[in-house]
């Protein structure tokens, strides 16, 4: 009985040194399948990558330059004389109002204008809140009465304009229409979603019995109007009002 205890607790000692020395015997448990892949191959992209940058991005930017130099030479022989004469002087009509395309500004009934003038013409822009039509009338005698107007609105993209005469304190006419000429030489607008611009050039003395002689250096009256929505012509304005304007003088 004695001999069979002694047996047992053998065993069961073998059995407990066995299970403690396990763990120093046997190598380190496998490393667990994902964590380890991020791991490792995180730092491997990035080296990857920082390796390749500068094999790959040195030529990129050359190849793009000479596009742009390209796009800038075809572009240039594209240009005419005009449109080049318009970006030295700085000015274009197109719509857009630069910021130093015209030498004064001012604002009437809620319009800006900015204008400026040489010995022979007047060019104009005018920025109203709307997208009806904006006009302006150039040196009056009785209300609306006597003066010159450019009258001009934005309709799908493209501008409409017309040269008018005040024919009575509350009315005008185009001057086609009372024997007269359109003197406007040249016009733009635009249209945004609550704002109309519209550009235009005029003869400061056309000639023309239906307009009215502006002479530099001299203060006018103008008036403004425009319409919130109402394109065309002939549309009583929703909003308007008088102002002055002084033309440069010129050596
Ligand atoms: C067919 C179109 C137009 C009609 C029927 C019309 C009608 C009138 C009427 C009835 C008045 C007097 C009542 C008021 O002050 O509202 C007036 C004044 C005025 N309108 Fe027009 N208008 C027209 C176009 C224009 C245009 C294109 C301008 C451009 C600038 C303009 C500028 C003015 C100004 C500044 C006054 C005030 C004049 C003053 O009392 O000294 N109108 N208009």
């Amino acid at each position: 009985m004695n001999s069979t205890w002694l047996i047992i607790l053998g065993v069961l000692a073998a059995g407990l040194a066995v299970f403690l020395l396990l763990p120093t015997v046997l190598p380190e448990r496998a490393p667990d399948v994902e964590d380890p892949a991020v791991m490792d191959i995180e730092p491997e992209v990035v080296a990857e990558a920082e390796d390749a940058a500068p094999e790959t991005a040195e030529p990129e930017p050359e190849d793009e330059a000479t596009e742009t130099e390209q796009e800038t030479a075809e572009t240039a022989e594209d240009v005419t004389p005009e449109e080049v004469t318009a970006r030295v002087t700085g000015y274009s009509i197109d719509g857009v109002i630069g910021a130093t395309e015209y030498a004064h500004h001012s604002e009437v009934a809620g319009v800006e204008i900015h204008w400026s003038n040489d010995a022979t013409y007047l060019r104009m822009g005018l920025v109203a809140p709307g997208t009806g039509y904006v006009s302006i009338g150039f040196d009056p005698v009785r209300r609306m009465e006597g003066a010159n107007y450019v009258i001009g609105y934005v309709q799908d993209g493209k501008g409409y304009f017309r040269d008018d005469f005040g024919t009575e304190p509350t009315a005008h006419m185009a001057d086609v229409d009372r024997g007269g000429q359109d003197n406007i030489i040249s016009s733009a607008g635009a249209e945004w979603a609550d704002q109309t611009i519209l550009e235009f050039i005029i003869p400061l003395d056309s000639g023309d019995e239906m307009d009215k002689p502006l002479v530099p250096g001299n203060t006018y009256t103008v008036l403004l109007a425009y319409h919130d929505l109402q394109d065309g012509f002939v549309a009583r304005h929703s909003r308007r009002g008088s102002g002055e304007i002084q033309l440069d003088t010129v050596p």
